[in-house]
């Protein structure tokens, strides 16, 4: 996207290093919320829809309490999704300067869709919380179902058709939308590692035809559903005590459904794992890239022995232990991304550097310190004699002879501290005898003025 190239600089050395920190933070927030708010949605939408359909009460419970607990509330899903994403996309821009490749529109792309999904997200959290609302109105009153159908006001009841439409609708909206933007970020992250192979990714739909992006993909489903299935367990029943208004039936379903969401996908996890590494391209590999990969590998068979414990046992006790360490593998998994896209983009970070160097370079040729030393002044006491900006005098015009010198302070500094001869048609200028500094700040002055900035 050009205009983000416009909006970025080269950056430097210690730039770059600044802007991996803040990608692999940013990544470190967002893609467990994603997780948790991709599969929160759909495992939500899936129990509503289900529930609803069945009138079983306990699954439309289960919904609620899926989507409040996990998506958690607007703000939270606009600081720990929303911002980290653009902060992500930002950082590609920079670190991606001037590579003509998709990369950076797909994650661009993906901020949008999920700032979108968000709003979707959570007008069908509250959709629920509504419904509540009037139902425990209706049970105040103690009417009877016939009662009820005939005495509530028409706008009520149309309001309430209504809500079940939003809640449906806004639940699918949000699912999809926060599909769309695992696939672009999934887009975005994997080709920007095949550095060899990027003149093949220059439209978005060339995005469908790389296999590491669909794999990536699919990596994000299976993690979402891990995170998902350890985060139900997570905040119903240890975070800040659990939820404390659960019976036994429902909080044995509960343990049942979120264990085995939880296990699955941990039990997945390892092989798309080692599918993504094989999908790595040779120009993304390092040491690095290994011992990160294998230390999420390790870490997730843990994760999967302490779901093991919970679903067998139904033991609650390591629920906290498998949620961190769960957040541990996430970081692993990050880390090795990360490494790999450094490997990758070695060669044009280098580039990038050496751009920024030079830019830095012809900021400090052009800038000079003349502090106390006033350049007007100087021309008025000494150059006056023989120099005016537009008309010939002893000396040629200014307006003529100091745009030769591009702006360059320095250069026009030296060459007053030391006059050569250049022009048939005049005489040679005497040395004026300026101190560094003072030629520094009559050069400035002549540069500026000519310019207009003064
Ligand atoms: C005694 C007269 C005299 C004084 C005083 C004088 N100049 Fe000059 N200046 C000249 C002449 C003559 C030339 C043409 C030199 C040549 O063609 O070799 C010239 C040329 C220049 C040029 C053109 C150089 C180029 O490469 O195009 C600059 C810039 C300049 N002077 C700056 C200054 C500044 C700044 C001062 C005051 C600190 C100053 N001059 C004082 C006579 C003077």
């Amino acid at each position: 996207m050009d205009f983000l190239d416009n909006l970025v600089i080269p950056a430097t050395t210690q730039h770059l290093n600044l802007l991996k920190v803040i990608l692999v933070l940013s990544m470190l927030i967002f893609l467990p919320f994603f997780g948790m708010i991709f599969g929160g949605t759909a495992f939500s939408m899936i129990f509503n829809a289900y529930g609803r359909k069945n009138k079983n009460k306990l699954f439309i419970r289960f919904a609620k309490d899926i989507i409040d607990k996990l998506a958690i509330n607007r703000f939270v899903g606009v600081g720990l999704g929303v911002i980290p994403l653009l902060a992500i996309t930002f950082c590609y821009a920079q670190l991606m300067f001037e590579v003509k490749v998709i990369s950076v529109s797909l994650l661009f792309v993906a901020t949008l869709f999920m700032a979108l999904a968000v709003n979707f997200v959570y007008s069908f959290q509250n959709t629920f919380q509504i419904e509540l609302l009037i139902e425990t109105f209706k049970n105040i009153t103690g009417l009877d179902k016939h009662e009820l159908e005939t005495k509530i006001p028409e706008d009520i009841s149309d309001y309430e058709f209504d809500l079940k439409n939003t809640n449906s609708n806004s639940g699918l909206y949000g699912f999809v939308l926060l599909l769309l933007t695992a696939i672009f970020f999934a887009g975005g992250t994997s080709i920007a590692l095949f550095s060899d192979r990027y003149q093949d990714f220059q439209n978005i739909a060339q995005m469908f035809l790389s296999g590491a992006t669909l794999l990536n993909f699919l990596f994000i489903v299976v993690l979402s559903i891990t995170v998902t299935g350890s985060a139900i367990l997570f905040f119903f029943f240890s975070w800040q005590g659990g939820l404390y208004d659960m019976d036994a039936e429902y909080s044995n379903f509960v343990k049942k459904i979120g264990g085995n969401i939880a296990f699955t996908g941990a039990a997945i996890l390892p092989i798309f794992l080692f599918l993504s590494f094989i999908m790595m391209p040779n120009v993304s590999l390092s040491g690095s890239v290994f011992m990160y990969t294998g230390l999420a590998f390790v870490s997730i068979l843990i994760l999967c022995n302490f779901l093991y414990a919970v679903i067998k046992n139904s033991d609650m006790k390591y629920i906290g232990a498998a949620f961190y360490l769960l957040i541990l593998s996430c970081g692993f998994i990050i880390m090795k991304n990360q490494a790999a896209f450094g490997t990758a983009s070695y060669k044009h970070l280098a580039e990038i550097n050496l751009k920024a160097e030079e830019l830095e370079k012809e900021k400090k040729g052009k800038t000079v310190n003349t502090a106390g030393v006033n350049g007007e002044e100087i021309f008025t006491r000494i150059c006056s004699a023989c120099h005016k900006f537009d008309v010939k005098l002893v000396g040629p015009p200014y307006n003529q002879t100091i745009p030769t010198f591009n702006g360059d302070v320095k250069k026009l500094s030296a060459w007053i501290q030391n006059p050569t001869k250049v022009f048939p048609d005049y005489p040679a200028m005497p040395n004026p005898g300026l101190k560094p500094k003072e030629a520094d700040a009559v050069a400035q002055y002549l540069i500026e003025k000519v310019s207009g900035k003064k």
